[in-house]
């Protein structure tokens, strides 16, 4: 049973007008990854949605990347292979298009499985990765508008907890993307993501730590969007496979993660996407909106929701 989901990351969608895109965004994204999952592999299905998201200025990873405080793009990528442990992951990475491919190549290339910022790059020009600016016009008029919000109200200076800053502004949550995929053998997972607006320059979220944002074992894997503290200290995605472990299938392990981010961090704060070994899928999210498709064996046209 060949299937795969991704998602467009959790949070609130502000303006009405760009769910439809947004929607068709997550659509082609899967349709990418379905199309090489057909050939076999669940790691070039996972790869190839996740680029695909990546490349879609919309979302909050490559292109379209949210900035920095101090207005930078720092990007961070994982990937994970559910039958062998390997991961590869990227955190703070600059001036690439793909994270999600250099994350790749650190899982194929190297002994290790996390490399960060400016070792990061240096790794991306060896693999050959050229030089890009992911940073867009928009994302630049939207830190402006944020930073001076922010200023204003004096919040910069005293900011000592994102997610009280996160329920007075819900824009700062730009989210993140991620697929799963099972192609009969394993289970890959993959996520990629600029983070979350105006974090800390260094800050490394959920995303490349591996267990946290972004997991994979024989029996389920998962990616994880929302505010990447929750994820990091619920260590949500490996949680969430422990649950299928436990015997739910990827639905219910996606909500019972789910829960426990609301449980022990309230709501607005996280979403997850699932695929067991069984070929289920499952997601869920405790935000308003987070943006999804889907695809399993025998079915014609993906599912997409919001
Ligand atoms: N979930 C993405 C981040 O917090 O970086």
């Amino acid at each position: 049973m060949l299937a795969i989901i991704v998602h467009g990351g959790a949070g609130t969608i502000r303006k009405e007008e760009r769910i439809p895109k947004v929607l068709a965004g997550v659509r082609e994204a899967v349709m990418a990854g379905w199309n090489e999952l057909r050939n076999g592999s669940a790691v070039d299905a996972v790869e190839e949605a996740v680029k695909a998201l990546e490349d879609n200025p919309l979302f909050n990873a490559g292109t379209g990347s949210v900035l920095t405080l101090d207005g930078k793009a720092e990007m961070d990528a994982a990937i994970v292979r559910g039958s062998t442990l390997e991961a590869g992951a990227v955190a703070g990475i600059t001036n690439v298009r793909h994270p999600i491919s250099v994350a790749r190549m650190v899982m194929e290339k190297t002994d290790h499985a996390v490399l960060g910022g400016e070792g990061a790059v240096k790794f991306a020009r060896l693999m050959g990765f050229e030089e890009y600016n992911p940073v867009t016009e928009e994302r630049i008029k939207q830190w402006k508008e944020l930073r001076k919000k922010l200023v204003e109200k004096g919040e910069v200076r005293h900011w000592k907890k994102l997610s009280e800053l996160i329920k007075e502004h819900p824009e700062v949550l730009r989210s993140t993307v991620g697929a799963v995929a099972f192609d009969g053998n394993e289970v890959v997972a993959g996520t990629s993501t600029g983070g979350v607006f105006l974090k800390m320059f260094g800050r490394i979220g959920d995303t490349p730590l591996i267990g946290a944002g972004t997991y994979a074992n024989e029996v389920a894997g998962a990616s994880c969007t929302g505010l990447g503290e929750v994820a990091v200290r619920l260590v949500l995605a490996k949680s969430a496979t422990d649950f299928v472990r436990l015997g739910m299938d990827a639905r219910g392990a996606s909500e019972a993660a789910i829960n426990l981010a609301t449980k022990y961090f309230g709501p607005d704060t996280m979403g997850i996407i699932m695929v067991d070994s069984k070929g289920n899928v499952g997601f869920a999210k405790n935000t308003k909106h987070m943006s999804h498709a889907y695809m399993r064996e025998g079915m014609k046209e993906p599912e997409v929701g919001i």
